[in-house]
């Protein structure tokens, strides 16, 4: 029997500030919602645990610097914009893409 806890679903979780007003976003054609004044990265860490695949190893990829300084969160919007998560404000109706067809293995499938 395992002992292990379990990973959690999402890399961030949100413990203030939770009264700020709602934005909606699309996160890998899911509709989900994050709050007023988040940056993109921090919008899509509190509903996955990365934002993209390094272009080296495939292995998933949450940010490093979280200043704009490393290039560790480049997401991909549904229309081939490229955006720096980290540095980006969260804007309603932004559609985010951040899943490959490898993501089910890692994470199970689903959202
Ligand atoms: S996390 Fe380093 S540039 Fe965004």
């Amino acid at each position: 029997m395992s002992t292990a806890t379990p990973l959690p679903l999402a890399q961030f979780v949100r413990v203030a500030e939770t009264a700020r007003a709602s934005v909606s976003f699309v996160l890998d054609g899911v509709e989900v919602k994050a709050l007023a004044g988040d940056t993109l990265l921090t919008a899509i860490l509190t509903h996955q645990r990365h934002v993209r695949r390094s272009e080296f190893s495939t292995e998933p990829r949450a940010g490093f610097c979280l200043i704009g300084a490393c290039q560790d969160c480049w997401v991909c919007c549904e229309d081939g914009t490229r955006l720096r998560a980290c540095s980006t404000p969260l804007r309603e109706g932004m559609r985010v893409v951040t899943r490959t067809g490898s993501d089910t293995k890692i994470y199970g499938g689903g959202a």
